[in-house]
């Protein structure tokens, strides 16, 4: 374990007006994603895609760090160039997804735990030799009449403890992901309540674990009003039962905070984020890892044509800036005008 490239690759992960883009979804997901723009999801057009936002000039400025998906580590860029290495050249830290997805929790219905411990210290072996110096292992806790239960909440934080733990063994980076959904119809109070009870069940378990604080990143899901409640909670109230449930449960030995997107408009998550940034006194930088939220826009101008590349990197180069501004309060409505 080598602790000082630990530190090393955590710090560059959350730099100063940096963030990171999710772009490990897996194939499953990408199908459904490209379905919408009427491409068809080949392994070419993945790996072309991904090129696309990879290779777009400038985008070093905004973004510190890149989460791809076990085929996508495993590609190269239109000149032969592997994508972690390129990325790597470009100053961005490549990191990989070791998660094998949220299946349903036995005895528990309607709930998930994430499976994929098995093997996987050989497999951050491999993935470190390809480059990779972070990981992301995703847990979903979903909210619903009696959900989540205990064994869904205590199961899914040993699993992020283990894979942690295993990740710190193999000097790659966990980042750490236990995402409360926004689906249902649930209030903004409740969504608290949910997010810092599979908070404190996640960090105690890290701590059984022995995985070091200081070397842990969370991605953290924000406290948003179900889907389908009928008062929609607003920008400020958002942040402030955000940063008071994280302040709550985040060791302050931790390096930093990102966020997931969730499923939120690309502005809503701009915004929420820049009201949290703007905050004074917070004792973890926070920084977007968003996936949707980052290429929404990109992946709608694309289209799968050729003749659409430089637009789609016009306006994945856009969201990456704008979320950089929020990321240290310093966005505003006014700069989206700006837009191609
Ligand atoms: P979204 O920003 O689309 O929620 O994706 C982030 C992510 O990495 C989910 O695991």
């Amino acid at each position: 374990m080598d602790t000082q490239l630990l530190s090393k690759t955590a710090a560059a992960m959350v730099a100063k007006g940096k963030g990171i883009l999710a772009a490990d979804e897996s194939s499953g997901t990408c199908e459904s994603r490209f379905r919408a723009v009427g491409v068809p999801c080949t392994e070419e057009n993945r790996r072309a895609y991904r090129g696309l936002l990879f290779t777009t000039p400038g985008i070093e400025r905004f973004i510190s760090g890149v989460i791809l998906y076990d085929e996508t580590i495993r590609q190269k860029t239109d000149d032969g160039v592997p994508f972690a290495e390129y990325l790597a050249g470009k100053g961005i830290v490549p990191g990989i997804k070791v998660d094998k997805g949220a299946k349903p929790l036995a005895l528990c219905p309607g709930e998930k735990v994430t499976e994929g411990l098995d093997g996987l210290r050989e497999r951050l072996a491999e993935y470190f030799k390809l480059g990779a110096r972070f990981a992301k292992w995703r847990a979903v806790i979903a909210i619903g009449a009696g959900l989540p239960t205990h064994a869904c909440l205590y199961a899914n934080a040993h699993a992020l403890a283990r894979y942690a733990a295993l990740c710190q063994e193999a000097s790659i980076v966990p980042i750490i992901e236990p995402e409360v959904l926004l689906d249902g119809a649930h209030s903004v109070e409740r969504c608290e309540e949910v997010t810092e009870a599979t908070l404190r069940a996640t960090y105690a378990a890290l701590a059984a674990y022995n995985v070091a604080v200081e070397h842990v990143i969370l991605k953290a899901s924000m406290v948003v009003s179900g889907k389908d409640h009928p008062r929609q909670a607003g920008v400020e109230e958002v942040a402030e039962r955000t940063v008071r449930v994280l302040k709550r449960t985040v060791p302050a030995a931790q390096p930093g905070i990102v966020f997931l997107s969730g499923g939120q408009s690309d502005i809503a998550a701009t915004a929420h984020l820049n009201a949290m940034a703007a905050m004074k006194g917070l004792p973890w930088p926070l920084t977007f890892s968003y996936s949707r939220a980052l290429q929404n826009a990109a992946l709608q101008t694309w289209r799968g044509e050729a003749a659409n590349v430089a637009a789609a990197q016009k306006a994945f180069y856009h969201r990456a800036h704008m979320n950089a501004l929020a990321a240290q309060g310093k966005w505003k409505p006014e700069l989206e005008k700006q837009a191609a």
